[in-house]
């Protein structure tokens, strides 16, 4: 069976020209994030069951992936969060429902300093690239959330974006 993604080819032909177009990771995201703003699929872009999520943790469906970028979607029912960890490349993260809480932090030799949370809501669009992109995912709302996350990394040929896994207690 074809699953039909409703805005997914659409987004992956505007997305290519930015993601492939600088040398530059961090003008690469923002623009990426502008063409990610302009084009944000609707929730329906996974099917009803991806939608419902997993209890036993956060789950990403990578949908695309060429030499140049990366899309997964990844869905968190509340309480869900990642580990502490950085990315291998620039990253873009649009929400599509609910809100994604994100806390930044500082790698400071023997433990983590907090230095910046942000709640991302849906229809919000952000753009980052390593370094200082040390961060952590965390749903503490009450709701479903599910949100799209672009990398400038090919997830077909390597198995994740993540870096590095910060396993340190936070100062
Ligand atoms: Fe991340």
């Amino acid at each position: 069976m074809t699953v039909v993604r409703p805005g997914l080819a659409e987004l992956v032909a505007k997305v290519r020209q930015p993601a492939g177009g600088s040398a530059d990771p961090r003008a690469t995201a923002f623009a990426v994030a502008d063409v990610l703003r302009e084009n944000l699929p609707s929730p329906r872009i996974l099917t009803e069951e991806e939608r419902l999520g997993d209890p036993d943790g956060y789950v990403g469906h990578t949908l695309h992936a060429e030499a140049a970028f990366s899309i997964v979607a990844v869905v968190w029912r509340p309480g869900q969060r990642t580990p502490i960890h950085d990315h291998i490349a620039w990253c873009v993260f649009g929400v599509l429902q609910g809100v994604e809480y994100e806390t930044l932090y500082r790698h400071d030799g023997d433990h983590m300093t907090e230095i910046g949370r942000t709640a991302n809501r849906a229809g919000e669009v952000s753009g980052f690239a390593p370094p200082g992109d040390i961060h952590r995912v965390h749903n503490t709302g009450d709701g479903t959330a599910i949100s799209l996350h672009i990398y400038g990394a090919d997830l077909g040929a390597t198995p994740s974006s993540v870096r590095r896994i910060y396993d340190l207690p936070v100062r």
